[in-house]
């Protein structure tokens, strides 16, 4: 097969969509109040908000929809999705929940104190609006080649075991209820953590008696990237590499809305009963109960038939990823600066270097994406200082050294075609970058605020 990668399925069903005129995009945007989460579908062509639910499931899997059991206890769902992700992940304890963010709020409550800090290697929002809710403090140790959009690292993902070390010496280890580890970092870029680098850190934390909690949303694109750029994994599958992965921590969160192929769901899983009891207790008062969390049961046999079948062989994950830098590739030779190396669940235009004639609290990636949109109808995302927020205790944006567009793509729904329109949409917006304008809040809200705010341009 060579270096050349193709679908390893064919398209069975189609769902149309539409083209719209730019004047129906200008008439939309101003009615989102310039925020593309507050679009209507309908008004999208080619949606590259996320990557997170929107994955289309197999024939196998919505087979599964009809045999999901719907008992309120004890659903053969349930067996079977302990059965896949302990046989995939190799955690012994699951406790499921209706997404990732239920299993952040979980793991958040049952080890944090106020007070406490949590590091990670970057933060992610509704991990870190957790952690705050808990009474903790986030604090940053990946590595600084994170920060820049240019540096080409193999693993930008990684944790600075230097950072972790003084943050240790700074707070004390008993300060430090877990370290929280998200593979192939979203806000990064979708970078890669190395497997050296997880298990030192892992060392570490174990010599100061620290857990190691991973973000695993995106392991399985982790172990891709470890297979093809870490020594002595070229010849290892990637579900040998993810259980490596997942063998250097206590325990994981993952949104099953990505790598697992679902539109919906999520786990909590542990090695401690200990800890498990304790999730579960708080499970049936926030999610449901123990043998469904927030799931159907048909949504739970889909999930399990997703974790199974993303491992099967490697050549779903090979075309996932090289669907992913195609685009990022086609970018490139147009000259449109983007986040290197190419990340695994999406590419992510620089805002700040495309549009440098605005100030960060002008929003660049914010103006950038509504613009993206208006000019083709195609719909990204702003990873900068909106979706950074504010600090708690100052009030002040944060300023994220990342100013950047994401264009993340969904699995096995968009082909090499779309690829093609959304690389001449962002061409032409590059070209007219000088006439973009920035923006202002209109509306503000006081958390996650980049999901719901309005914004107006700058005259
Ligand atoms: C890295 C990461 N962690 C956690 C979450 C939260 O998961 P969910 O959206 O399923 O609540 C996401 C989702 O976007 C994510 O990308």
């Amino acid at each position: 097969m060579g270096t050349v990668w193709a679908e390893p399925y064919k398209i069975k069903m189609v769902e149309p969509i539409r083209i719209t005129s730019v004047e129906e995009r200008h008439a939309a945007i101003r009615e989102a109040g310039y925020n593309t989460f507050l679009l209507r579908s309908d008004d999208v062509y080619i949606d590259l908000l996320t990557d997170s639910g929107t994955s289309a499931m197999s024939d196998r899997q919505w087979a599964g929809l009809m045999l999901g059991d719907e008992s309120y206890a004890g659903s053969r769902s349930y067996y079977h999705l302990e059965e896949a992700m302990r046989g995939v992940y190799g955690y012994e304890e699951l406790v499921p929940t209706h997404q990732g963010r239920g299993a952040e709020h979980l793991l958040s409550q049952i080890l944090i104190e106020p007070g406490d800090t949590v590091p990670g290697n970057m933060y992610f929002t509704t991990t870190r609006f957790h952690q705050e809710y808990a009474g903790g403090r986030f604090a940053d140790v990946i590595v600084d080649s994170a920060h820049d959009p240019a540096a080409l690292d193999p693993f930008k993902g990684n944790v600075d075991l230097t950072k972790l070390q003084a943050l240790i010496d700074e707070v004390g280890a008993d300060r430090i209820p877990y370290l929280s580890l998200e593979t192939n970092v979203n806000m990064a870029g979708g970078q890669p953590v190395s497997m050296a680098n997880l298990q030192a850190t892992y060392e570490l934390c174990r010599q100061h008696g620290i857990l190691v909690m991973l973000d695993a949303t995106r392991a399985l694109e982790n172990a891709w990237f470890i297979k093809q750029r870490e020594d002595g994994y070229a010849d290892r599958s990637v579900a040998e590499i993810l259980r490596e992965i997942c063998s250097y921590s206590d325990g994981a969160t993952v949104s099953s809305k990505k790598d697992n192929l679902v539109n919906i769901g999520g786990f909590l899983a542990l090695r401690d009963p200990e800890l498990a009891r304790q999730a579960r207790a708080l499970l049936v008062a926030f999610e449901g109960l123990h043998t469904y969390g927030g799931m159907s049961g048909r949504d739970m046999e889909a999930l399990a038939r997703g974790i199974e079948e993303m491992v099967e062989t490697d050549d779903h994950i090979r075309a996932r990823v090289g669907q992913v830098e195609y685009l990022g590739n086609k970018l490139l030779e147009a000259g449109i600066p983007i986040v290197q190396p190419i990340g695994g669940h999406g590419v992510f235009l620089d805002a700040r270097a495309m549009l440098s004639h605005l100030p960060q609290d002008q929003f660049p990636a914010q103006a950038l994406a509504a613009e993206i949109y208006v000019e083709s109808g195609v719909r990204g995302m702003e990873r900068g200082v909106v979706s950074a927020g504010r600090d708690p205790v100052t009030g002040d944006h944060h300023y994220p050294e990342l100013e950047l567009v994401r264009l993340t793509i969904p699995r096995r729904v968009y082909t090499q075609a779309h690829m093609d329109v959304v690389v001449e949409a962002v061409r032409q917006v590059h070209t007219n970058r000088d006439a973009v304008r920035g923006l202002r809040f209109t509306h503000e809200p006081e958390s996650l605020r980049f999901f719901q705010a309005r914004f107006e341009p700058i005259e």
